[in-house]
């Protein structure tokens, strides 16, 4: 509990100091309007990264010896302290500065010694050496004086201990049991869930060592982290999308102010093989690079035929998984329309969240890729289904696209048009949708029931549903390389898996929200509402065509109860009683069951009626379902 509501006051500490860090940097005039755009969060968070150090201690007991040992360099802003569990604990504590300059003079005095193996790097990740037989003072006010206006901060105290770690599975479900609602469980799912301001901190920082160890070599360097680390859709403990770009590209790069462009051009080594060959080429040489030198990066695999070749390692001091690619900017552009997506309204994040537990609940979704629908192709089927609403919630992609400005203007190296407008205040979308969550989360269940993956593509360009160009079993049409398909990989059978999962989830949800006036003891007590939908696969399944097969529920549970009472008053069970009292269930679980079958048959007859021609899909084989390892 008290880790909970410290938890909560670093929430609190951290939602002013963000408030503080930005409007203190003012990056530019659109700050003051609330939200940073896209350019803005990334910039922001980049300098950020700049401004820290990551120390590697014995334990977060360390923190005031090492914040008055680090002062030196300059002024704290900020200190959080995280674990990495081993064998043993490694403890580490994030440093931030006030300035890039006061971080760089912490590094720059770091020491080569020999108690550790291996070339000395200079890099963000370092190791407060124990000093023998002397203890630190106890921790004081930062009284630096290093010009800078940014000391608001004289630190009593870390601003998280053991930041990183994630709510267990038993915290969580205790938390949606005892919330007040579906809606509530959806807002809370979000909240306990979503990646934390220190996860994102640590990614920053890990695209920080790769820019800086190169940096000597390609000024121009940059490692932009994209996906789900930054588009607002990521889940504490998610892995690091890293673009590497050698050219400034990405057009957050900013030109010097006023100055004019140098006549001094670098020279460059002529490069002889084709383009794909060449990225092959350098990230083998990279990736030996980040093998043999890079603190931390360990396991490092090469894979080089993949349509977009990719370097993946493991962190060890961010406990961390990193994909690092060095072409396709538009998986870049991509997470900036997802970013904006989740901007434009409060309920697309933690709508996606809850729709991505559930599939990765009952199996439709796994972390390796292969025939089955990706996280990412799953949250365009999010977007899609909020732009074709009635009332949308959010705006197509030809509507951002309209929008746009010369500054907008973004064309990848290999032609890629990533052109959208960037300033939400410009595309002007207002939405009159006023949907609940847990509406909108059935309403989205029910639409792709009913969807025709068959013969129809969707298009989150357009927002609306276009013939099917070809054979694949699901088709998306890639929003920014329109004649490619995102969900490509998508098999028939798993198509067809993520069709009956969707009716299951619209018929549990259905009696879940008929429920929801359920006392508040028994909500304690039981799974409910969303819980349900998380349930292990076989448990949850209300297969098509069950209402053709032996039931769920056993009638003799629901009067397992009156049977009890009668031979508790001594009658006979064929006690001939005349009234008969209204049924008593054995318990919720019972009674949500009965709703579910009265819900999964109210929709059969009505599919029957509606079709009498259309075959009952074909309920999956239980050795199907659980075939794959979570
Ligand atoms: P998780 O890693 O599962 O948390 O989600 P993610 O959104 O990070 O997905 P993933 O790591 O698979 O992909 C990283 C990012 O690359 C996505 O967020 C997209 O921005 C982008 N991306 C992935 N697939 C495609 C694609 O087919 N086309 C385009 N344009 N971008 C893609
Ligand atoms: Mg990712």
């Amino acid at each position: 509990m008290n880790n909970l509501m410290r938890r909560a006051q670093n929430v609190q500490l951290w939602r002013k100091y963000c408030v503080k860090q930005y409007t203190t940097e003012a990056a530019s005039a659109s700050l003051s309007r609330g939200k940073p755009n896209y350019d803005e969060f990334i910039g922001g968070r980049q300098v950020q990264a700049q401004r820290s150090i990551v120390v590697q201690v014995s334990s977060e007991k360390s923190y005031s010896e090492l914040y008055n040992y680090c002062s030196r360099f300059g002024s704290i802003v900020g200190a959080h302290h995280y674990c990495v569990r081993h064998d043993d604990d490694l403890h580490y504590i994030l440093l931030e500065y006030s300035t890039v300059n006061e971080a760089a003079a912490a590094i720059d005095s770091g020491a080569a010694n020999g108690d550790l193996s291996g070339v000395p790097v200079r890099s963000p990740f370092l190791w407060f050496k124990a000093a023998p037989g002397r203890r630190g003072p106890k921790l004081a006010a930062n009284t630096n004086n290093n010009n800078n206006n940014n000391s608001q901060l004289p630190l009593s105290d870390l601003l998280s201990v053991d930041g990183t770690r994630q709510l267990d599975q038993a915290s969580l479900l205790s938390q949606l049991r005892g919330a007040a609602s579906i809606e509530q469980q959806v807002q809370l799912l979000h909240e306990h869930t979503q990646l934390n301001d220190l996860g994102v901190r640590m990614r920053f920082l890990a695209a920080l060592q790769v820019q800086q160890a190169i940096s000597g070599m390609f000024p121009a360097a940059q490692a932009h982290p994209f996906g789900s680390s930054v588009n607002g859709f990521g889940r504490m403990g998610c892995d690091l999308d890293l673009i590497l770009r050698f050219d400034g590209e990405t057009g957050l790069r900013k030109e010097s102010d006023g100055e004019p462009p140098s006549r001094l051009i670098y020279h460059t080594k002529e490069n002889l093989s084709n383009g794909r060959s060449q990225t092959q080429r350098h990230m083998e040489c990279f990736g030996d690079m980040l093998h043999l030198f890079l603190p931390g990066v360990c396991h490092v695999r090469r894979i080089l035929q993949a349509r977009v070749p990719i370097i993946k390692y493991h962190h060890e001091h961010l406990n961390l998984e990193v994909d690092l690619s060095m072409s396709n900017l538009s998986g870049f552009y991509m997470s900036e329309l997802l970013y904006m997506f989740g901007e434009i309204d409060p309920r697309v994040r933690p709508l996606t969240f809850s729709i991505r537990r559930w599939a990765q609940a009952c199996g439709l979704t796994n972390p390796s890729p292969g025939r089955w629908i990706s996280n990412f192709s799953l949250t365009c089927l999010v977007m899609y289904f909020l732009q074709q609403l009635r009332q949308p919630l959010l705006p197509t992609i030809g509507a951002l696209v309209k929008a746009a400005e010369a500054k907008d203007v973004r064309v990848t190296e290999d032609g890629i048009n990533c052109t959208f407008g960037r300033d939400l205040e410009r595309v002007g979308f207002q939405s009159r949708n006023t949907s609940s969550l847990s509406e909108l989360l059935l309403q989205f269940f029910e639409f792709y029931s009913q969807f025709d993956f068959h013969n129809r593509a969707i298009s989150l360009n357009e927002g609306r549903q276009l013939a099917k160009p070809d054979h694949s079993a699901m088709y998306i049409v890639n929003p920014l390389e329109q004649l490619l398909n995102v969900s490509k990989n998508v098999s028939l059978e798993e198509c067809e898996r993520l069709r009956i999962e969707v009716r299951n989830a619209a018929w549990i949800l259905e009696s879940e929200v008929e429920n929801s006036t359920l006392p508040e003891s028994e909500r304690q007590d039981e799974a409910w509402g969303l819980l349900n939908l998380f349930k292990h696969p076989e448990k949850a399944v209300i297969r098509p065509n069950m209402f053709f097969k032996p039931r769920m529920v056993e009638v003799s549970d629901l009067f397992e109860e009156k049977q009890q009472q009668q031979s508790t008053t001594g009658l006979a069970s064929d006690g001939g009683a005349t009234a008969s009292p209204p049924v008593a269930y054995k318990n919720v679980s019972v009674r949500q069951q009965v709703q579910s079958i009265k819900a999964a048959t109210r929709t059969e007859l009505k599919q029957l009626r509606e079709s009498s021609s259309a075959a009952a899909a074909p309920s999956p084989s239980p050795s199907s379902k659980n075939r794959r390892s979570r």
